[in-house]
């Protein structure tokens, strides 16, 4: 197989995303990370802060009535587009990623940014600030980075149009940039086609200080941060089921927040040490919301070994250690309905496939291929490489485990989740093998090889 999982901006045909486009050049790619296998992991670490608790945080803040203080914010690339993005509305921020001191302006509007607004790489963002952008009287314009501009926004510009918002973007505002006149916004429940914690975040922003209930229903439930971070600071926010019920019209309170460690950056640890005999890690205070940890039921049912030690709650957030022993893996099939509850893990959990014995099916995934990159185009791609039989399918890939891979030169396509997921596997693979385009981890995990480092044995 060669060539790029990039998908295509046109109304299209979804069979031609099983057709390989072009693939990176050299100068997008840079020089490769060369990876030897390693005997074994063993040790103590943690991840970086958690990244979209990290965007809510300092977003939620910036809309809260006082000063407050976020730890451990992730150091990520996406959350500083949020943190300068916000900055350019002349919201006051001050410190670092280990301790921010924000100062929220409450009510009043934000500054009109004299500039377009850039989110770099981060989808997060520009479907927040979307919402919260919709709800102030103001003019602004959104852009992001090539991929950003491939991915659909017209999941909320609908139904920010639907509340009042006047909103332009490229193809009707299917694409970035978006330009936002806001302000004169109406409640409204809204049925989502898509589980996606984004579009209910941004329905929730627009919503916030609007007189009447906005509520928000998806199909399966996305992860909750935001409600969870909107109770925790004194919102009037109602749950049943898949649906979210905000009473607006009040104020927020600003509150510290302790940002826990990623469960989605732990992932990449927990399968490293899975799939390398011998390991044994403990990472300590992981976000275990259960709409994040998905994945670690499927593992369990992979055969996984991981225990959840001193489960405890910080600033409305359940948080525990995880222990990951290496394990014998078999095959799985991944449900529809398991699909939100693991997405930003799905490329990691294919390589967990690739090292089982057995066939895993996943199915229902057509989200991933307008992530950062076509995740399920790429993990193909890189699968194959390894010498695994894959099959790719419009919604899904089925991965016939060998219990090893051989060594190979994978390729990121710019992918944050991609390029870790291929670190991993080259960790316990049959020789040294080549990583293409990885420095793009810096978007949610900058400092991964310098954090294994410690924990590798030869
Ligand atoms: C995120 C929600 C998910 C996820 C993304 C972060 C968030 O996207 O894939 O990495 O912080 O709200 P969707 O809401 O599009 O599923």
């Amino acid at each position: 197989m060669k060539g790029s999982p990039k998908r295509q901006v046109s109304s299209r045909d979804p069979s031609q995303d099983l057709l390989p486009g072009p693939a990176p050049s050299a100068a997008e790619e840079g020089p490769p990370v060369c990876l030897e296998p390693v005997r074994r992991l063993y040790g103590r670490t943690s991840v970086p802060g958690d990244k979209s608790i990290s965007h809510r945080a300092l977003i939620l803040g910036a809309l809260s009535a006082g000063v407050m203080k976020i730890r451990n914010l992730s150091p990520g690339e996406d959350v500083r587009s949020t943190w300068q993005c916000l900055e350019h509305l002349g919201v006051d921020i001050e410190g670092s990623v280990g301790e921010a001191r924000l100062t929220g302006r409450a009510r009043s509007s934000m500054k009109e940014p004299e500039d377009v607004l850039d989110v770099g790489n981060s989808g997060t963002t520009i479907r927040l600030l979307s919402g919260l952008l919709s709800a102030q009287p103001l003019f602004s314009t959104l852009t992001g980075d090539g991929s950003l501009r491939q991915r659909p926004m017209d999941r909320v510009v609908k139904p920010l149009r639907l509340m009042g918002a006047e909103i332009w973007g490229r193809d009707g505002g299917r694409y970035a940039p978006l330009a936002i006149r806001g302000g004169g916004l109406s409640p409204i429940c809204y049925d989502s086609p898509v589980a996606s914690a984004q579009v209910k975040t941004a329905l929730l922003l627009a919503g916030l200080f609007l007189q009447g209930e906005t509520c928000f229903s998806e199909p399966y439930l996305s992860r909750d941060h935001t409600e969870r971070m909107l109770r925790y600071m004194g919102a009037e926010i109602g749950l049943e089921r898949n649906r979210v019920i905000l009473r607006g019209g009040r104020r927020i309170d600003a509150r510290d927040i302790d940002v826990p460690g990623d469960p989605s950056s732990a992932a990449f640890l927990v399968v490293g040490a899975l799939i390398t005999p011998g390991s044994e890690l403990e990472i300590r205070r992981v976000c275990v919301n259960p709409t994040r940890i998905g994945y670690l039921k499927v593992l369990d049912r992979m055969g996984a070994s991981v225990e959840m030690n001193d489960l405890r709650e910080v600033c409305g957030e359940p948080v525990a250690d995880l222990r990951v022993r290496s394990s014998r893996l078999k095959g799985t099939t991944l449900l529809p309905e398991e699909v939100p509850g693991c997405i930003d893990e799905i490329p990691v959990l294919c390589v967990a496939a690739a090292f089982a014995e057995g066939r895993t099916r996943i199915a229902g995934a057509a989200e991933l291929r307008v992530k950062e990159s076509d995740r399920i185009a790429a993990m193909a791609w890189n699968l194959n490489e390894m010498g695994i039989d894959v099959v790719e399918r419009p919604d899904g890939l089925e991965i016939e485990g060998r219990g090893k891979i051989k060594a190979f030169r994978g390729r990121s396509w710019q992918d944050h989740r991609i390029a870790l997921s291929l670190i991993v596997a080259a960790l316990a693979a049959e020789g040294p093998s080549r990583v293409f385009g990885a420095e793009c981890m810096n978007i949610s995990f900058p400092g991964f090889l310098d954090r294994m480092t410690p924990l590798v044995e030869r």
